[in-house]
C-alpha cells in the first residue's frame, strides 16, 4: 500500500509532506515524489527508490517556498519501480498533480479514449489515467471538487486519489474508495493522509472518511461530501495513540495488524482479474493461451510458507485441470536432478521475491527450458523480472518477518492460476469457474468473520503459555495449513510445535501423544464424508491418549463438536478454499503466545524478512 500526504496551510509544505512520507517509510515502498502548488504553477520531484533519493533531487533542483501540495512514496503495482512511474502524475497541460493508493482496474479502457482525443501519457501506470481524465475535467469545468467528481464517477476499482490545481491556492482536494484516507485538523492548516502517523506530530484531531466520499481541506475548512454530490457523514476522532503505535495502525505489531489486513488483501488480489461474467483474466501474464495447453506436468517451487502455500495450489490445480503438479522446496529443487522439459511449466511463489533458493530454482528451471511463471508481493523484484510471467498478490508491504497475508494472498493466486489453466484447457465448465469464483469473492467477509471471533484464541494462548510442544494434525489441504500454523508458533514464540498428515498418525508420531498435550486438528468441511469422518476418528485417536484437543471445523459440523476441548468454529467454505479461513486462527494464536512470552513479534530471533542467502 501506498503513503499519501496531502498539506495545505501556513508551515512549508514541503517539510510537512517529506516529513510526512517519513514517517510513513515502515510501509515499504519502491519510490517517492511531491508536487507543491506556487504562484500558479506546479512544481513537482519523483525518483525511484527511497526517500533519500528524492530528497537528494530537491536539493539539486530546489522548489520555491510552498504552502500546499501532495506527496507520495509508491509501493508499484502497475509498472515497475521507475522515475516515470512513481507519483505524482501530472495531467497533460501541467495543471493539476495527483496521486494514487489502490488499484484502477478501468484504466487501459480510460486511458485509450484519452489517447483517442490526442491526450500522450508519460508512464505506464493507472494512476496517470486518473490524473490526466482530472486535467480534462478541470479544463471543462475549472473546478477541482466538480472535476473530481467527475473523475471518480467512471472509475472502477480501489483508490484514494489526492490532487491539487495549479490555478486554485489553499486548496487540496481528495476522493476515497475502498482505500484508506483520513483528515488530520489542524489550527489554519489541515492534512489529508493514508495513515495518521504522517501528521500525528502537527495534530491529534482527525476525521474518519466513509466510502464513496470527497473531502476539500483548505487552511480553514474541512468539506466532506458523498460522490453524487450529497453532504456526507464524518466521523471526528481523537488520535491517542504515540506513534509507534500509529505506525502499526494502532495494533502493538506489525504482524497483528497484518493479520487483520488480510480481507482487503485477499480483495486487492482478486481485483481486476474476474470478468463480469465470473471468468479469470489474466492477460497480465503475457503467457500464450496455445502455450499454456500444451504444458504436461507442472512444478511449484518456494520455500516456507510460500511452499505450504504452494502445497494447497496442488491440490486445487490436479483437481481443477487434470494437470500432475509437484511441490518442491526450492533448496531441495535443483539437487534431486528434476525432470523438466518445455512442456513443463514452474511456478516459484514468494512474498518478497528475492529469495536466493527460489531464484536459484528459477535460474535451473529455465535452463532446461520450462515456462516460469512468478507468484510475487513485490512488484519490480529480481524473482519477476527474472521469470517469464508474473501474477502479482496486492498485499501490500508485509513488514512482520512472519507471513500472514503474504500467505493468504498467495493461496488466491494461486486459486487464480488453477482456475484459470482449467478455463483455457476446457477441464472446467465456465459455470463451474463461475460458481468457485463466486465462491472467492466472498472470503475476504468470511474472513472478517474469523477475524470477529478472534477473543477464544486470544484466551486460548493464556491457556496454553507454558506449554514445550503443540502438535498440528490435518488432511487434505488441511494438512499444509498444519504444517503453517505450526510454523508460525516455531518462528515467533520459539516454541517447538509440529505438523503432521493427519492419517500419518498411526505411523509413529502418535507415540508423542501425552497426558494434556495441545492438539490442533483442521477438519474439512463435512461435504467430503470419507475425509471428514477420518478426521474426526483421528482426534478420537489422540483424545483417547489423553491429549487436549482444539478443534478447527466449519460452522454447524456437530460431529466434531464431542472431540473438541475447545472449539474453533470457520464459516463455511469449499474443502479446497478452508485453509485461507483455517490459517487465520492458528496466526491470532502464535501471534498472542508470542506476545505473552514477550518477544518481539515483528523481528523474530535469527530470522530475516528475506533471505537472500541459500
Ligand atoms: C514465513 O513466515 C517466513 N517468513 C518464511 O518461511 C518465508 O515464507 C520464506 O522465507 C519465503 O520467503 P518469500 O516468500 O519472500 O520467498
Amino acid at each position: 500500500m501506498c503513503g499519501i500526504v496531502g498539506y495545505v496551510g501556513h508551515r512549508d509544505a514541503q517539510e510537512v509532506i517529506i516529513d510526512g512520507l517519513r514517517r510513513m517509510e515502515y510501509r515499504g515502498y519502491d519510490s517517492a515524489g511531491l508536487a507543491l502548488v506556487v504562484d500558479g504553477t506546479i512544481e513537482w520531484r519523483k525518483k525511484a527508490g527511497k526517500l533519500a533519493n528524492l530528497e537528494a533531487e530537491l536539493v539539486e533542483h530546489p522548489i520555491p517556498a510552498s504552502h500546499q501540495g501532495v506527496g507520495h512514496t509508491r509501493w508499484a503495482t502497475h509498472g515497475g519501480p521507475t522515475d516515470v512511474n512513481a507519483h505524482p502524475h501530472l495531467s497533460a497541460d501541467g495543471r493539476v498533480a495527483l496521486v494514487h493508493n489502490g488499484i484502477i482496474e478501468n484504466f487501459a479502457a480510460i486511458r485509450a479514449e484519452l489517447e483517442a482525443e490526442g491526450i500522450t501519457f508519460a508512464s505506464e501506470t493507472d494512476t496517470e489515467t486518473a490524473a490526466q481524465l482530472l486535467g480534462r475535467e478541470i479544463a471543462r469545468s475549472d473546478d477541482l471538487v466538480a472535476a473530481m467528481r467527475a473523475v471518480v464517477a467512471r472509475l472502477e476499482g480501489a483508490f484514494t486519489l489526492v490532487a491539487v490545481d495549479a490555478h486554485t491556492p489553499d486548496l487540496v482536494v481528495a476522493a476515497r474508495r475502498n482505500s484508506p484516507l483520513v483528515v488530520g485538523v489542524g489550527e489554519g492548516e489541515n492534512f489529508l493522509a493514508s495513515d495518521v502517523a504522517s501528521f500525528i506530530a502537527h495534530t491529534r484531531e482527525a476525521i474518519e472518511l466513509g466510502q464513496d466520499q470527497i473531502v476539500a481541506i483548505t487552511p480553514t475548512s474541512v468539506t466532506v461530501t458523498n460522490f453524487d454530490g450529497s453532504e456526507a457523514e464524518t466521523r471526528p476522532f481523537h488520535i491517542d495513540w504515540d506513534l509507534s503505535a500509529a505506525e502499526k495502525g494502532g495494533y502493538d505489531w506489525f504482524m497483528r495488524k497484518e493479520i487483520f489486513e488480510q480481507p482487503q488483501a485477499v480483495a486487492d488480489t482478486l481485483l481486476g482479474r474476474i470478468d463480469d461474467d465470473g471468468q479469470l483474466n489474466l492477460d497480465e501474464m503475457r503467457i500464450d493461451q496455445a502455450e499454456l495447453r500444451t504444458i504436461d506436468k507442472i512444478i511449484i517451487v518456494a520455500c516456507g510458507t510460500a511452499y505450504y502455500a504452494g502445497m494447497v495450489a496442488k491440490y486445487a490445480i490436479e483437481h481443477w485441470t487434470r494437470v500432475p503438479c509437484e511441490v518442491d522446496l526450492a533448496s531441495e529443487f535443483r539437487y534431486r536432478d528434476p525432470i523438466i522439459t518445455k512442456s513443463t511449466l514452474v511456478v516459484t511463489i514468494s512474498q518478497s521475491g528475492e529469495t536466493a533458493d527460489t531464484l536459484m530454482a528459477i535460474r535451473h528451471s529455465r535452463e532446461q527450458h520450462a515456462k516460469v511463471i512468478a507468484i510475487c508481493n513485490t512488484n519490480g523484484a529480481t524473482i519477476p523480472r527474472e521469470s517469464d510471467a508474473v501474477i502479482y498478490t496486492h498485499a501490500g508491504p508485509e513488514i512482520g518477518v512472519a507471513s500472514t497475508k503474504g500467505f493468504t494472498t498467495q493461496l488466491i493466486a494461486c486459486y487464480l492460476l488453477g482456475l484459470y489453466l482449467a478455463q483455457v484447457r476446457g477441464t472446467k465448465f465456465g459455470d463451474e469457474i463461475a460458481s468457485l469464483v463466486a465462491e472467492l469473492e466472498q472470503i475476504p467477509a468470511k474472513m472478517e468473520e474469523v477475524l470477529k471471533r478472534s477473543d477464544s484464541v486470544l484466551e486460548l494462548a493464556r491457556d496454553l503459555i507454558d506449554e514445550q510442544s503443540i502438535l498440528f494434525l490435518g488432511r487434505h489441504v488441511g494438512y499444509p495449513a498444519a504444517l503453517e500454523g505450526a510454523l508460525k508458533l516455531k518462528e515467533i514464540a520459539y516454541l517447538h510445535a509440529e505438523g503432521f498428515a493427519a492419517g500419518e498418525l498411526k505411523h509413529g508420531p502418535i507415540a508423542l501423544i501425552d497426558e494434556g498435550l495441545p492438539v490442533f486438528i483442521v477438519v474439512p468441511p463435512q461435504g467430503r464424508d470419507q475425509l471428514h469422518d477420518k478426521v474426526i476418528s483421528n482426534i478420537q485417536e489422540v483424545r483417547a491418549r489423553g491429549a487436549r484437543t482444539i478443534v478447527l471445523a466449519e460452522d454447524g459440523d456437530d460431529e466434531a463438536v464431542p472431540y473438541a476441548d475447545t472449539l474453533l468454529s470457520l464459516p463455511v467454505v469449499p474443502t479446497l478454499f478452508q485453509p485461507l479461513l483455517a490459517i487465520i486462527p492458528l496466526q491470532l494464536f502464535a501471534c498472542e503466545v508470542a506476545t505473552l512470552k514477550g518477544y518481539d513479534v515483528d523481528q523474530p530471533r535469527n530470522l530475516a524478512k528475506s533471505v537472500t542467502v541459500e
